[in-house]
């Protein structure tokens, strides 16, 4: 009974429902079940919006080779054991176009049609003229006319498997390929089961800083163009050559822009055709070291050339980093990187292991619409783990564990998001107390502390697996949830004297935007703090002082 009455009652239980009301008044199109998916900015955070309300991809990239009839039976079942809402999926242009100009749209229905009967969402991945800096996605009748479509020349005048971006008949191709794709999916797809698409894969060239082809070397040696150098407050560099303007980082900032120009124009005929959101993937290089340019994938959007890619190909809204780094001073940098004001953070792929699923929460924390491991489907691959190696299961079970939680409120966690309401920590291997600022409180987390009491120094998990995130509803009120951790608060104001007292803590769950508690925590649940197992359990908390 009392539970009911606060439901009703209390104005926070309806925060994120209200918020999404003035999001709806003033922002986002009235909800609506055929409003295209879309991104929307406020205050330099970003929400997708699909079926007229923020989304937060829960997502699963399926391998490279997997969207077959064969092999898709794997990646659904995969889909649900770790509760995905999105599947991320590649759709190849040799299997799209095996002949010149005759499309295979099969494929496509068919992942539509799956996702549909697994009540997920798909983004597809176009894997075009690049997939990994290569060509090898070109249908055999491309690869048969390496004249028509080449490969780009290094230095040292030799060959490198990497697409050219100076080949008109390679862009008319993919233009053409691309917005046979959408055009597609405009007609197949009216309810919006794709809420995405990425254009190419991993873009840019390995073992060659950029081509230097007879049309490469011609254009390095010509005027910067214009709107470059405007987007980049260079305009005083007017009439100079990539050298003159840029140095020491010429050739890397060359080959930047011309990938992204060709993409760009892939991106614009797509997006002519049907208007879904596109991003383009990044292979990383090292974001803390900067290291020197040609020992990492050069020409796709890394953190260095983003504003390159930006005024290169404004078809593209947002450049995503695939973050195959474990350690957090790593993932964290390269987090904070990738969300800007002009670019919706997403992590379209990242390592499937349980050391990596914390990283979901510090994700969205900073305003990420999306996070999603790369090949859950697991076939015909080792278990992609950094240090241990421990079992597929676990390594699902590990994404699971977020999804479970996130996926039943996932509408209210992209709306808080949106909000710029989250804050997260994610355990660090030295096992010390880290700490939130929340305004008038201040969140103290602790990972292996003793079940009862403060008895000992907290001894840490095993493994680095504990995170929490937690939501500021108000001044004294948090939603909270974690894995493996302690949560506990004090006041920020020490020298106040007063002590934090926890009015109510409630465990339960969002329906259409209310909170609903299922039972209260007292007793050994909040004598020390809270305590959070590996259960996917939500905690709205009411702080007071005594
Ligand atoms: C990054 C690429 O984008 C993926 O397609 C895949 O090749 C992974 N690397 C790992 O193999």
């Amino acid at each position: 009974m009392i539970a009911m009455k606060r439901l009703f009652c209390s104005p926070l239980n309806r925060i994120a429902f209200l918020g999404s009301v003035v999001l709806t008044g003033c922002l986002i199109a009235p909800a609506s079940e055929s409003a295209l998916p879309h991104l929307v900015q406020k205050d330099g955070r970003h929400a997708l919006i699909v079926d007229g309300a923020p989304f937060l991809i829960l997502g699963a990239q399926s391998h490279n080779s997997s969207a077959w009839p064969l092999t898709m039976p794997k990646v659904w079942a995969a889909i649900e054991t770790i509760h995905a809402n999105t599947l991320e999926v590649p759709i190849s242009w040799e299997q799209f176009e095996p002949e010149p100009g005759k499309f295979d749209c099969s494929i496509v229905d068919q992942l539509l049609a799956g996702a549909r009967e697994h009540k997920v969402r798909l983004v597809l991945l176009w894997f075009g003229t690049w997939k990994n800096g290569s060509a090898h996605y070109l249908p055999l009748w491309m690869k048969q006319q390496p004249e028509l479509y080449p490969r780009i020349i290094g230095k040292d005048g030799q060959r490198v498997d990497s697409p050219s971006p100076h080949a008109p008949a390679l862009l008319a191709a993919d233009m053409k390929a691309f917005r046979a794709l959408m055009r597609h999916l405009k007609q197949a797809d009216r309810q919006h089961t794709v809420i995405m698409v990425q254009v190419e894969n991993e873009p840019g060239s390995w073992n060659t800083v950029r081509d230097y082809s007879p049309a490469a070397q011609r254009l390095f040696t010509a005027p910067v163009p214009v709107e470059l150098l405007k987007a980049l407050g260079k305009d005083g560099g007017a009439g100079g050559d990539w050298t003159a303007v840029f140095g020491k980082d010429a050739d890397e900032f060359f080959h930047a822009w011309s990938v992204a120009h060709f993409i760009g124009q892939v991106a614009a005929a797509g997006k002519a055709e049907y208007p879904l959101p596109l991003y383009v993937n990044a292979a990383l290089r090292d974001p803390l070291t900067q290291p020197p340019a040609g020992s990492y994938e050069s020409g796709g959007p890394t953190d260095n050339v983003l504003d390159i890619w930006k005024a290169a190909a404004p078809a593209v809204d947002v450049l995503a980093p695939d973050i195959y780094m474990d350690d957090s001073a790593h993932y964290l940098k390269v987090l904070e990187l990738y969300r800007r004001p002009d670019n919706a953070l997403f992590v379209p792929e990242t390592i499937r292991s349980p050391i990596i699923a914390r990283y979901c929460y510090a994700a969205i924390a900073r305003g990420a619409i999306g996070w999603s491991p790369f090949g859950v489907d697991q076939q015909n691959q080792i278990a992609m783990t950094p240090s241990a190696t421990p079992t597929a299961d676990a390594v699902l079970e590990s994404i699971a564990s977020n999804y479970r939680v996130l996926g039943p409120m996932m509408r209210e966690i992209a709306q808080l998001s949106f909000e710029g309401r989250f804050q997260a920590v994610v355990e660090e291997k030295d096992t010390q107390p880290q700490t939130l600022a929340l305004g008038r409180w201040q969140a103290v987390i602790t990972f292996g502390p003793p079940v009862f009491g403060y008895g000992r120094n907290p001894q840490g998990n095993p493994e680095p697996i504990g995170r929490v995130l937690i939501a500021k509803l108000d001044e004294n009120e948090f939603l909270v949830t974690g894995h493996l951790c302690r949560v506990d608060f004090k006041l920020t104001d020490a020298a106040s004297g007063a002590h934090r007292d926890f009015l109510r803590v409630e465990e339960g769950s969002y329906e259409r935007g209310v909170f609903r508690p299922a039972r209260i925590w007292n007793g050994d649940e909040t004598d020390w703090g809270l305590n959070f197992g590996s259960a996917p359990q939500v905690i709205r908390v009411q702080l007071g002082t005594f």
